[in-house]
């Protein structure tokens, strides 16, 4: 791969959170919610990160729009985030909130819930408009001509400008979540899980709507989701993690063809298939619960839950391999 190609290089990301304790609180332990995480983006791909619910796919999009600090100061961030902008390759993990603010309106993030995360006090316009107010020198009417223009392009009209969220249907609220994520022309979209919460009928157009959106801006996206299906068909590449770590990472077609590693294929094997002339093991499916991040299963983390787990899979954590067309960290699938 040509190195021009690439707009984003994340290499051995680590989140750890504090855990306080005691009647003087204390630190205890660590959440690892991140756990050497590394994965490149290219310009005008979109990326799938599925897991279930706790392996971290929510803070891996917070690190790298650099908001982690932020929300808590005494998270403890480690690895690199190479951002590769117009002018210069910039470790986005390194810089302070001063630093960060040339790059800031260059990330955006698109949230699962478009019902909480719309400010209810404020009209659509005024949501939209925000950010440029925060990050662009547009007087007044540039603002506005800019918030009709995003109106439009998310299939909302300048007559919504006025209204409140909740005068909204969830997949309206959602293009507005969009259009406000659109506002400042960002290059990179972390889009965390932002159909889970639709309904089934209204996912594929917000999808759809992502997709067209990625073509004409020329956008990359990170495509969160727990379900492997919703991310297939928007993703170039897919990671699989689970409790921090990538398990397996390749094409999505290959990944949900011919899924290696022993969680992907639970992971899929959970999922209602639309398409019947897939095979796959029936009666399958996760078992038991995700082992806590605070304490995690030496050697190999899956091996609690794994269907072909042997006492060597206690002894060192897998690599992740190149193998089949993808990287798998499992020696023993097939
Ligand atoms: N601010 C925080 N303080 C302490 N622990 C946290 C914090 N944020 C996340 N965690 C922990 O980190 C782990 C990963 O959480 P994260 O929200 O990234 O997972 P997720 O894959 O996005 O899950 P979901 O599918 O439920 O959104 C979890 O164990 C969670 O409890
Ligand atoms: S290394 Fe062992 S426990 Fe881990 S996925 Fe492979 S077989 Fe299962
Ligand atoms: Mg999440």
């Amino acid at each position: 791969m040509d190195i021009s190609d690439l707009i984003l290089d994340v290499q051995d990301l680590h989140v750890h959170f504090p855990v306080f304790g005691g009647i003087i609180p204390r630190k205890k332990a660590s959440v690892h919610a991140v756990d050497g995480v590394s994965f490149t983006l290219k310009k005008g791909e979109t990326i799938g990160l599925v897991g279930e619910s706790g392996c971290g796919k929510t803070t891996v999009g917070r690190a790298i729009v650099n908001i982690l600090r932020a929300m808590n100061y005494r998270v403890d961030v480690s690895g690199r985030a190479f951002y590769h902008h117009e002018s210069g390759i910039v470790d986005l993990l390194a810089l302070r909130r001063k630093g960060m603010r040339s790059y800031r309106s260059d990330l955006q993030m698109v949230f699962q819930d478009p019902y909480s995360s719309l400010n209810p006090r404020m009209t659509v316009g005024q949501i939209i408009e925000e950010p440029l107010t925060i990050h662009t020198k547009f007087v007044q009417a540039e603002r506005q001509e800019r918030v009709r223009w995003l109106l439009a392009k998310v299939g909302l009209s300048s007559e919504h400008a006025g209204r409140y969220p909740h005068e909204f249907s969830g997949g309206q609220r959602q293009r507005v979540g969009i259009a406000r994520a659109l506002a400042t022309n960002p290059k990179i979209i972390v889009a965390d899980e932002p159909v889970s919460a639709l309904d089934v009928s209204i996912q594929a157009q917000v999808i759809n709507l992502m997709q067209d959106l990625q073509e004409e801006l020329g956008l990359s996206y990170i495509f969160i989701a727990h379900d492997l299906s919703v991310v297939r068909h928007i993703s170039d590449r897919i990671f699989v993690m689970y409790l921090g770590e990538i398990v397996e990472s390749g094409p999505s077609e290959e990944i949900y063809r011919h899924p290696l590693h022993p969680y992907s294929k639970l992971l899929l094997s959970a999922l209602p298939r639309p398409n019947p002339t897939v095979r796959r093991e029936r009666g399958s499916g996760l078992r038991g619960d995700l082992p806590s991040p605070l304490n995690k299963p030496s050697g190999c983390a899956f091996r609690t839950r794994c269907p072909i787990a042997s006492p060597s899979c206690a002894e060192q954590t897998p690599p992740l391999e190149f193998r089949d067309g993808r990287f798998v960290a499992c020696p023993y699938s097939e």
